[in-house]
């Protein structure tokens, strides 16, 4: 079994999963109000902010271990391992926030990751502890001890984003089995007012799900698969969030703006896909614009 598969095993195992929903309701008890949860989701910025985020104590803490190689520039890889730590406490705020809004495999293995991270974080202040007091020789083995459990830490990371999508818009994977043809969505009249109704969409072998929702005249057309994790959105609701008529998901409350699927809650940090309509002889016609045609 490949290292990584090992990953794989590990999100399986249920033994820690009554601490790690303690973890995730204490989480949620010092994430609020909501709006501050999704500044650290990236909502606002339409990308996730922690990846983002942890780059200034992955950054800093790699030019630190190459700072620490040569005796004349230690004190600047003190700096360096100062603002690392200093930096760590943002991206591990918003690492919490996204990793209490997964599934159970994700969070399992968000579990090691974070406590990988604290046990690096731990060195790291050990080494500004012993640097403080004249002993460079431990600060340095304790710093590159650090460097160490952070890379295996941003290995279990990566392997949270990529193989197991955690970071990933799911709408996007769906959206590219989509045929770009117009797809008929049946008669205007059937469309029920102000309520997500769910289509189905010529895909790359296998059907795709779509939401249609109708305001009057106006017909919005979107993926159905949420932009999150996948949710149903057609199983969601049309609500009203910070002025703007939006589609929400049923499943951890991402809304979508009906106007142009930018989020407008979280925890989503992408817009959702959204199809361009037309109307012809009373009946709905939708169509994926053209960037994911199949090449
Ligand atoms: S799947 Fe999480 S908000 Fe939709």
């Amino acid at each position: 079994m490949s290292l990584f598969g090992v990953l794989d095993r590990l999100s399986e195992v249920p033994s820690f999963d009554k601490q790690l929903e303690a973890a995730r309701t204490a989480v949620n008890k010092v994430l609020r109000p909501k709006a501050f949860k999704d500044v650290l989701h990236g909502t606002w910025l339409g990308h996730p902010l922690h990846p983002i985020l942890a780059m200034v104590p992955v950054g800093t803490w790699l030019s630190a271990g190459l700072l620490d190689l040569v005796p004349a520039t230690r004190p600047a890889a003190t700096a360096m391992i100062g603002a690392g730590v200093a930096g760590s406490v943002p991206a591990a705020l918003a690492g919490a926030a996204d990793w209490s809004e997964q599934d159970d495999a994700v969070r399992r293995l968000g579990g090691l990751h974070a406590v990988s991270n604290v046990a690096a974080l731990g060195l790291y202040v050990g080494s500004l502890v012993a640097r403080g007091k004249g002993n460079g020789t431990l600060g340095r083995v304790l710093s590159y001890s650090g460097l160490l459990v952070a890379s295996g830490s941003a290995a279990v990371g990566g392997h949270m984003s990529y193989a197991q999508s955690s970071g990933a818009n799911h709408a996007v994977v769906e959206a590219r089995q989509l045929t770009t043809d117009w797809i008929d969505l049946g008669p205007l009249d059937d469309l029920p007012e102000g309520r997500p109704t769910r289509r189905t969409g010529e895909g790359q072998g296998t059907p795709v799900a779509l939401v249609v929702v109708r305001r009057g005249l106006t017909v919005d057309a979107f993926i159905d698969a949420c932009a999150h994790v996948g949710g149903p959105l057609s199983d969601g609701t049309v609500e009203n969030v910070r002025g703007s008529d939006c589609l929400v998901c049923p499943w951890h409350g991402s809304a979508f703006s009906l106007d142009n699927g930018e989020p407008r809650r979280g925890p989503t940090a992408s817009a959702q896909e959204k199809l361009e309509v037309k109307f012809e002889a009373g009946r709905v016609f939708g169509r994926l614009p053209n960037r994911h045609t199949p090449k």
